[in-house]
This record gives C-alpha cells, structure tokens and sequence, in this order.
C-alpha cells in the first residue's frame, strides 16, 4: 500500500493474536472490549512517538539524571460509537488529555457521514489530535472529522484504527495527505453490496465495531 504516513502494526506476533481474536464471530462482546482496549496502547505509542518533550532533571533514589515532560498537550476526538473502547487506554496513557466527542454515523445506504452534536472547540490550534475509530472503511467519517479539526486550526492530526481497507487509507491520505495513519491491519477491500455481505463493510473484517462492543 502506498502511502509515505501510514504505519501498520501487524508484523508484530502480539498483535497478529489479538486482532485474530477480535475478528473472530464467536468472541463475545465483553472479550471484544478487552483486545479492542489491548490493541490500543500499541496504536498511541506509534501515533505519538514524536510528540515533542523537553528535558528535565529527575532525582532516582541513588543520584540525578536527565529525565522528559511533555511540552505539547494532546486532545482526542472520539468518533461514536465505535472509537469509546478506545477512549479509557488513551486516558490511562495520557491523563491529562482532553477527550472530545463526535455524534457521527455513516448513512448504510449512501456511506456518507452524517453529523449530529459535535463537541470539538472553536480553537484546535494548540493541540495535537488523535481521531481514534477502530474502523476506517470508505474513510468518510474519519475525513470529515478531520477537515472539521482543520477547518477550527487543527494543524497535527493522527488517525488511529485497527482495521482499514485499502479504499478507505487512499481516501484519508489523498484528502489528507499531511495525516498519519496509524493501524493494526490493511484488509483486502470494502464489500460491493453485490455478494451476501452489506454495501460498504470491511472485508473479512470484524463486522460491525460497535455493535461487537455493545452486544447490539
Ligand atoms: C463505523 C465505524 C466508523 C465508520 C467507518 O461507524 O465506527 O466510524 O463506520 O466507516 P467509513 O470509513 O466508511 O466512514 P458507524 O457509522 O457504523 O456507527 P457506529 O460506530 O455507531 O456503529
Ligand atoms: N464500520 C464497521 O463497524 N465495520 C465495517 O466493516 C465498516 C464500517
């Protein structure tokens, strides 16, 4: 796949395990909250191992050495449903990040998104972003997410999912091509709407990300 911001994650054996388990249709939605939340912290490590740190002095019980803070603040911007199991890792790595939400679907007959509330401020500017959503399909949730946080002065952006489709990763990096895309897996291509499946799912998948989650 080319794309010069992408980094996929599955040549790692860890993550090989889990995302075989979270595919597969016999694991209930309580497990499926678990590997989702256990396939997040390797996600943010890559999304963010450049947030930018200063150096400090830190005192070990034995001596003083030179330790790190963090010197940019990082806000989230939580796509519903599906990207919430993602949301308590992120704050268990990050504390202090601010977690915004975004009422969003996507349209089953036409794959648009289509926006409800949005929390994101009037002023992006002074945050990096993560826009976690363990599905990136045709890309049109996370794109519109993203030119929203552009359009308020958003200026670094990460997306961070677990399954993509080829389709969805050309879409994202054409429309945004400054964005780093960070996922588990690339699978092979989005349903046709011709065969059994529905129009628009990721293939083989998981399914639906949300409805796995809330057992809906
Ligand atoms: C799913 C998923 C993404 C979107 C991806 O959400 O969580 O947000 O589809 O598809 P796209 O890349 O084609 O936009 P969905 O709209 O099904 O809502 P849900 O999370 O509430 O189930
Ligand atoms: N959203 C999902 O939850 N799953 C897909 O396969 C595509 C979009």
């Amino acid at each position: 796949m080319e794309c010069s911001s992408l980094i996929v994650l599955d040549s790692n054996a860890l993550i090989k395990v889990w995302l075989t388990e979270l595919r597969d249709v016999h694991t209930k939605s309580e497990q499926f909250r678990t590997i989702l939340g256990r396939l997040t912290y390797p996600l943010v490590y890559a999304a963010l191992s450049d947030l930018k740190v200063k150096s400090t002095q830190v005192s070990t019980p034995l001596e003083e050495t030179v330790g790190y803070v963090f010197t940019e603040e990082v806000a989230v911007a939580t796509i519903l449903r599906a990207a919430l199991g993602m949301v308590a890792p992120i704050q268990e790595i990050l504390p202090e990040a601010k977690i915004f939400h975004i009422d969003m679907y996507r349209d089953e007959e036409t794959l648009q998104p289509v926006w409800g509330r949005s929390k994101i401020p009037m002023e992006c500017e002074n945050f990096v972003w993560l826009v976690p959503d363990p599905m990136l399909a045709t890309g049109g949730s996370a794109i519109a997410t993203i030119s929203r946080l552009k359009e308020r002065g958003a200026k670094r952006i990460v997306y961070l999912g677990v399954i993509a489709a080829p389709e969805g990763i050309k879409a994202l990096s054409d429309t945004h091509p400054d964005v780093r895309i960070v996922v588990a897996t690339v699978d092979r291509k989005l349903s046709d709407g011709q065969s059994k499946y529905p129009k628009g799912y990721i293939l083989p998948g998981l399914g639906d990300a949300g409805d796995r989650q809330f057992g809906t």
